[in-house]
């Protein structure tokens, strides 16, 4: 029995092994308590991301509400769109933009994903990583690669905050094969932000993706704090509840 167990968990082995591969992601500095950062996320986010990418879950006063922004202040500061007609887009709208299916395949050769949901599904770290993993790549439509997401085809939307990286190869002889791979990204042209100016930037907008995937996430904390102060009082209560109860059958 103990060989069975033993062999399962060998041959188990190898696939957390060949799971835990692949490229390196970094831990996201990111506070979602952090109300303001939120706010400066959803900024970065119609400025950078929005032209391209919906948050069609979302509403923009929801965000307000949820960052004490004003009404006027989301309509001066996160709305930049109009309808058909040339009116702006309400402050009660859903993030929705006007890029159809069919102009994203021509475009992108594929739908532009829905951002809603993505620091659930992808995960922060992974959203941190990839959008500070571009390098350059003539052979690529666009011009750059992405380390993370190899062949995507999202540009390097922020290539002139970042600066554009390039990838610095190692050779590894592997079973006899000389392989190259990349070792690592280094800065090839600067961009207006510092290294440490433009990671806090993508923290901002981490942070802010990590908010849209669920928006009561602060409130579900403190409220489950609060239930379980309650819960701990409530113990003492009913125990001395009990002890009053029991008292004469003992
Ligand atoms: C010019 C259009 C465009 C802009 C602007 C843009 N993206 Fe993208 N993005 C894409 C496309 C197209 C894809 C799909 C890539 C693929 O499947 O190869 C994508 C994919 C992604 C993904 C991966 C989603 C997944 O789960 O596969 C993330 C995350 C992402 N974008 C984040 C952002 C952020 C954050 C910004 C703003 C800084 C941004 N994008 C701006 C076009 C864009």
């Amino acid at each position: 029995m103990k060989k069975q167990i033993l062999t399962l968990i060998l041959s188990v082995l190898p696939t957390f092994a060949f799971a835990a591969g692949g490229a390196h992601i970094d831990s996201a500095p990111i506070n979602i308590s952090d109300m303001e950062s939120v706010k400066r996320g959803a900024k970065h986010f119609v400025n950078y991301c929005f032209s391209c990418h919906e948050a069609s879950y979302m509403r923009f006063n929801r965000i307000a509400r949820d960052t004490g922004m004003t009404d006027a202040e989301v309509r001066e500061e996160l709305i930049f769109t109009t309808n058909e007609k040339g009116v702006p887009t309400k402050v009660g709208s859903l993030m929705k933009v006007a890029m159809t299916e069919e102009y994203a395949r021509n475009a992108f050769g594929g739908p532009v994903p829905d951002l809603t949901l993505t620091a659930r599904s992808r995960g922060a770290d992974w959203i941190y990583t990839y959008l500070r993993s571009f390098y350059i790549d003539p052979y690529r439509p666009t011009g750059m690669n992405n380390l993370l997401f190899p062949d995507v085809s999202m540009p390097h939307v922020l290539s002139s905050l970042q600066g554009m990286q390039k990838a610095v190869y190692k050779t590894e002889t592997r079973q006899g094969v000389e392989v190259e791979y990349v070792d690592h990204l280094e800065l090839a042209q600067a961009g207006s932000m510092t290294a440490e100016e433009y990671d806090a930037f993508v923290a901002d907008l981490v942070n802010f993706m990590v908010y849209l995937g669920e928006p009561v996430q602060n409130e579900r904390r403190s409220l489950g704090i609060k239930v379980l102060i309650f819960l701990a009082i409530f113990f003492v209560l009913a125990y001395m509840l009990k002890k009053e109860y029991w008292k004469d059958v003992h």
